[in-house]
């Protein structure tokens, strides 16, 4: 596969790619359908617009956010979306990603009942409506750097994640650890709500521990080897998590529906499929979410970012060009998100990764929604780049072109190595430094880093 950057100046000259390449996208003639109210679980959010997780490495030591977060969270919420779904939040010290990210934990309550009503009256004043506001819980298993150093946690050995990020038989997790961690879940909804968000997200995505579970076929015991154990733990953690749900407080879930690598060592995959995205399971969980936990919102994604970085986010390609068209990846998403939804229907599904698509992001995402493939999108690098993306959208009917996410891979690149993290390209005089930082410590990286 030759480097793909963007280059469609046009519509036109999009849709010719996408036939060229033999894929659909739904793009809309308008982008009415994103500004439509979505409702869910007796709450109306003002669009169908929302912020995906994107992870700033910029807390505190204690884990508690800085200036540096608030800001993000402050323009975020200024720019009108509708819904905030916060980056992953560690629920325990030893899963924490690095020494910066954000922790919630009773100790720095108060800094995080601060930090969500400031998000919340940011929102309120510029566009009279605050976002809805979800924690992701999270455990970084794998990609554990708690001192900033690997200290992997994982589920089983992973022959293909193991390319990229070293582990051994010491670094299995116990039944007896996973046991505990649901209860830590538990104790994390709660202080999610005391701490102020409308909703926790019990993560299980993006090859993360309880993503990477769900495909545990070679693991024994309780959590290994059946489609129940592999999802007990994501199962239980929501049960440990649902006593906080009330009128004012929803336990949801991002779920990544495809590994991109190959069985046994991929969900979403079946053994016939070889690497291709197989729907059962994927189908078979949201379903029994649905109906065993009575799931109303969900945001589905795929891939693990420090493996099938392109699964997870197109890009333009630089150093790393992944054997598929960018495109190819968005169709991939969009067409997994929508069998799904239209298997189960009920609960609202937001979808993720539209960024690569620049000034056309907004269209596909409006097309997505219009054909019933998601009821929402989120939106990540793009609104790292330009947080006013929705406002723009309501306001003019198109997000700005001069202000799109440009996929160069800078933010992904300030993330793996722990620097505070944001659009190097759109807020040159806060992130440049860090990635001048970034360049000079490089040189001492593997070849093959991603993180
Ligand atoms: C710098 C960076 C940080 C991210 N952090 C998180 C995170 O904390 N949690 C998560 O679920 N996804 C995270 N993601 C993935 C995004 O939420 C999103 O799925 C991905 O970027 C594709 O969406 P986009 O094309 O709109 O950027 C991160 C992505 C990037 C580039």
């Amino acid at each position: 596969m030759a480097h793909e950057k963007f280059r469609y100046r046009t519509l036109e000259e999009l849709t010719a790619e996408t036939e060229r390449l033999g894929i659909s996208l739904p793009l809309a003639e308008d982008t009415k359908a994103l500004a439509a109210p979505v409702s869910f679980a007796g709450r109306t959010l003002q669009s169908r617009m929302g912020i995906a997780p994107m992870e700033g490495a910029d807390s505190l030591p204690d884990g508690s956010p800085s200036e540096l977060t608030l800001r993000r969270y402050v323009r975020e919420a200024e720019g009108g979306s509708a819904l905030i779904w916060f980056e992953a939040i560690s629920i325990v010290e030893e899963g924490r990603s690095g020494m910066t990210q954000l922790m919630l934990t009773e100790r720095n309550l108060d800094a995080y009942k601060r930090f969500t009503e400031q998000i919340r009256e940011a929102g309120r004043k510029a566009n009279g409506y605050a976002p809805f506001l979800i924690m992701q819980a999270n455990h970084s298993g794998r990609y554990s750097n708690p001192q900033n150093r690997p200290a992997p946690i994982i589920a089983y050995r992973h022959p293909e994640y193991e390319k990229f990020r070293a582990a051994d038989d010491s670094c299995i997790a116990s039944d007896d650890y996973l046991k505990k961690l649901e209860e830590q879940f538990g104790k994390a909804a709660l202080l999610a709500k005391e701490a102020g968000f409308d909703a926790v997200d019990i993560k299980a995505c993006h090859g993360y521990l309880l993503a990477v579970l769900l495909s545990a076929y070679t693991r024994p015991g309780l959590y290994g080897g059946s489609f129940e154990n592999r999802t007990r733990l994501l199962k239980n953690a929501i049960a440990a998590a649902k006593p906080a749900e009330d009128d004012a407080f929803l336990v949801t879930a991002r779920i990544g529906i495809y590994d991109g690598v190959p069985y046994p060592y991929g969900f979403g995959v079946s053994p016939e499929s070889g690497a291709d995205f197989d729907a059962a399971e994927p189908v078979r969980l949201v379903r029994e979410l649905r109906d065993e936990s009575d799931f109303s919102l969900l945001d589905l994604t795929m891939g693990n970012p420090y493996v099938t970085t392109h699964v997870t986010r197109p890009f333009d390609s630089g150093k790393y060009v992944p054997d598929e068209h960018p495109l190819t990846g968005i169709a991939r998403m969009i067409g997994g998100i929508g069998a799904v939804k239209q298997a189960v229907p009920g609960p609202v599904i937001y979808a993720s990764a539209p960024s690569y698509l620049r000034q056309y992001a907004d269209l596909y995402s409006a097309g997505a929604v219009e054909q019933g493939l998601c009821d929402g999108m989120l939106f990540g690098r793009m609104a790292f780049a330009d947080p006013d993306y929705a406002n723009e959208i309501v306001r003019d009917g198109r997000v700005n072109p001069g202000r799109v996410c440009l996929t160069c891979g800078k933010c992904g690149d300030l993330i793996r190595s722990h620097k505070p993290t944001g659009c190097v390209v759109r807020s040159p005089e806060i992130y440049l430094p860090y990635y001048r930082e970034f360049l000079k410590e490089k040189e001492a990286l593997p070849a093959n880093f991603r993180g």
